[in-house]
């Protein structure tokens, strides 16, 4: 666990639909009509009301971020960004995946929330490079908080082993001794 100011980020393995934080991340496309991988599981999780919400934002940029409600979710909202497609790194994918982290907390801030979980957004079907991806969510998120003094916690939820043990690296590597 990494703490900066009033705020504490860390790692978790564990699935982010069982999460109870004010808000929850979701990796979506720029329909926010749903899909697979985090996206399916949240909307299943969160029920058809999420879909209703959904379809009333005309969707979003790659980059970009739009808050909803969480419905059936034991999280209170549930924040959609969308990831860029990994396209080999000469496409503004790291600028973009940035942005998705930054505009996610505006979006947080905005609504009051105190604590957030963030998926590993476009390391799946996207098909980001998932080391760099946790150095960019990382940096992104601290270079944020400023801005959000009301977050006190941030957790990055790892679908798996490998996952947990990028973000636990990052995260030991900014610790102070
Ligand atoms: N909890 C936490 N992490 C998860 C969960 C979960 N329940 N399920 C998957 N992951 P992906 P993307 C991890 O593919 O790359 C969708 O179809 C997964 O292991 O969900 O941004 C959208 O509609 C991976 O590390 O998102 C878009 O079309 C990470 O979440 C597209 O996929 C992100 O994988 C977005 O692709």
């Amino acid at each position: 666990m990494l703490i900066v100011g009033n705020c504490s980020i860390e790692a978790q393995a564990v699935d982010i639909t069982r999460l109870k934080v004010d808000a929850i991340v979701n990796a979506a496309n720029s329909s926010l009509l749903g899909g697979g991988g985090v996206d399916g599981a949240i909307h299943r999780a969160a029920g058809p009301d999420l879909l209703r919400e959904c379809e009333t934002l005309d969707g979003c940029a790659t980059g970009d971020a739009r808050i909803t409600g969480g419905y059936r979710l034991p999280a209170k909202h549930v924040i959609h960004t969308v990831g860029p497609v990994w396209h080999g790194g000469g496409h503004g994918e790291a600028h973009l995946l940035a942005s998705c982290y930054r505009r996610s907390l505006d979006c947080a801030h905005e609504a009051g929330v105190t604590s957030i979980a963030f998926p590993a957004i476009s390391c799946g079907v996207y098909r980001f490079p998932a080391d760099d991806a946790v150095k960019i969510a990382l940096a992104a998120v601290i270079g944020a908080l400023p801005e959000c003094p009301a977050l006190e916690r941030v957790i990055f939820a790892c679908f798996d082993e490998a996952m947990l043990a990028r973000y636990e690296r990052e995260l030991a590597s900014r610790s102070t001794p």
